[in-house]
């Protein structure tokens, strides 16, 4: 078998959570590839909502096996109130989720070290969701950080000691008072003692190799679904450098956060809106200051599910979205959030950058330059409340073709359009399967 993997194109937040929830039927395993609980992915079905940060988006599926990955850093505070929360719902974790010795933990001294560097770059700060992911990855690169296989050796109390001072000593450096810095509403000794509570629940977690585990899974006949965080457009590699997240987001992370060589990826589905967001700093072309951009924050509920912040609004970034689609290697499209355009009267989308007279449908390395502008197609909108039962045939005509004009812009399928948050409001074109 393949791995088949679900990723964002654009900034975040494009509802991978949903996609990977409603793609979780037709695999045995969902393994999470990078990022850490900057991530925040809903899930809603039945009335329920849910928002998960670390654990894989296929946990309300109890007969599948989830996996949080090599290339994940885990804050296990934060993933026991995940726990927790999913407890409160009857739904139990520790049934069917897997944890990789190889991910790296985040110290609660990370999350202060995190707030040091934002408080210090002033108004050129990145807009860092605060959950110390550039600290823990900077650790890891720098080889000085602790996996989660670290939790069981007799030494781990005196690296964890010493990894904390040289922290600390960091962030008397740059004069933050952490003394007066809350960690999730905790003073940092307080949040220590939750955090090490959380480590003594994780340790009663099964750790695995997951390399070797999804790999045996592969080998034999099993489908493994991986499970991207952040966005293209955050990748630390390809994103707007700095206003990035601090890993791969792109397929090349999920062979390395999962120790899948790229020979197995099958399918790879790329995950947009029908439109563009952005949360946190950071150049975003399309962004429409006006009511526009106003009734799409309000009409698509566009507030982050992890800090809470409204989300920046746009138009959708044809040169971003293609550009995204090369570097992944996309296969198959899935547009989310159509519904927040019913009603437009007008849509447009950009096609194109000029820059000094001249045109290109490249993304420009510098995306803050001022010179360049946008250029843009308009399309009608189709001023309706389109219901997926139907099937695509039954969408209105304007809708079908936005649809159409995205597939001949990039090439490629668009196998599902999503219209609202629920797992039912999802409109299938393409039978769901995994790769053989
Ligand atoms: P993720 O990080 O990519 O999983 O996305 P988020 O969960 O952060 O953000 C997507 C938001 O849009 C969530 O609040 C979802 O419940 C919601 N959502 C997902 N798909 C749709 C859709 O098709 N229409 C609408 N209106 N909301 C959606
Ligand atoms: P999901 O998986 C949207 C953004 C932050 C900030 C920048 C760096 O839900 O799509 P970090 O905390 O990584 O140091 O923040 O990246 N960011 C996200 N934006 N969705 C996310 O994840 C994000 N994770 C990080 O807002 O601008
Ligand atoms: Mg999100």
């Amino acid at each position: 078998m393949k791995v088949d993997v679900i990723l964002g194109l654009q900034w975040g937040d494009e509802g991978k959570g949903k996609i990977v929830d409603v793609f979780t039927p037709h695999y045995d395993v969902i393994a999470r590839f990078q990022g850490g609980p900057n991530a925040g992915h809903t899930i809603e079905f039945d009335g329920k909502k849910f928002v998960l940060h670390t654990i894989p988006s296929g946990i309300f599926h109890a007969d599948k096996q989830n996996v949080i990955g090599n290339g994940v850093i885990i804050d296990p505070y934060i993933l026991f109130k995940e726990v927790d929360t999913l407890h409160a719902a009857n739904i139990k974790p520790e049934n069917n989720l897997l944890v990789s010795r190889r991910a790296h933990l985040i110290l609660p001294s990370h999350r202060l070290l995190d707030a040091t560097y934002e408080a210090s770059k002033g108004l050129e700060k990145i807009g860092s969701t605060l959950k110390g992911i550039g600290p823990t990855y900077t650790d890891k690169y720098s080889r000085s950080g602790l996996r989660v296989g670290n939790l069981c050796d007799s030494g781990f109390n005196s690296c964890y000691s010493s990894l904390k001072e040289r922290h600390l000593e960091i962030v008397h450096q740059y004069h933050f008072d952490y003394k007066n810095y809350l960690i999730d509403g905790l003073p940092f000794d307080e949040y220590e003692e939750v955090w090490l509570d959380a480590v003594k629940r994780l340790k009663e977690y099964t750790f695995i190799d997951s390399e070797y585990f999804l790999n045996d899974c592969i080998n034999s006949g099993q489908s493994v679904l991986a499970e991207g965080a952040q966005g293209t457009l955050l990748d630390i590699d390809f994103g707007s450098f700095p206003f990035v997240t601090s890993s791969n987001t792109i397929t090349a992370g999920a062979c390395a956060g999962l120790g899948i060589a790229p020979n197995k990826i099958g399918t790879v589905y790329g995950v947009f809106k029908a439109y563009c967001t952005r949360v946190g700093g950071g150049p975003f072309p399309t962004e429409l200051h006006d009511s526009t951009g106003e009734h799409l924050r309000k009409a698509g509920n566009e507030f982050g599910s992890t800090t809470g912040r409204p989300r920046r609004c746009g138009w959708l970034d044809l040169p971003a979205l293609n550009y995204a689609i090369m570097l992944n290697g996309v296969n198959r499209l899935i547009m989310m959030k159509a519904d927040v355009l019913n009603d437009l009267e007008e849509i447009q989308v950009c096609t194109s950058y000029e820059k000094e007279g001249c045109l290109s449908s490249h993304l420009p390395f510098n995306l803050a330059d001022k010179g360049i502008q946008p250029v843009y197609h308009s399309l009608p909108g189709w001023n309706s409340e389109p219901d997926v039962a139907g099937g695509f045939d039954a969408l209105p005509k304007n809708l079908k073709e936005y649809t159409s004009y995205i597939e001949t812009a990039t090439g490629l399928p668009v196998d599902i359009i999503s219209m609202g948050p629920d797992r039912t409001q999802t409109l299938v074109r393409e039978e769901i399967k995994a790769s053989v």
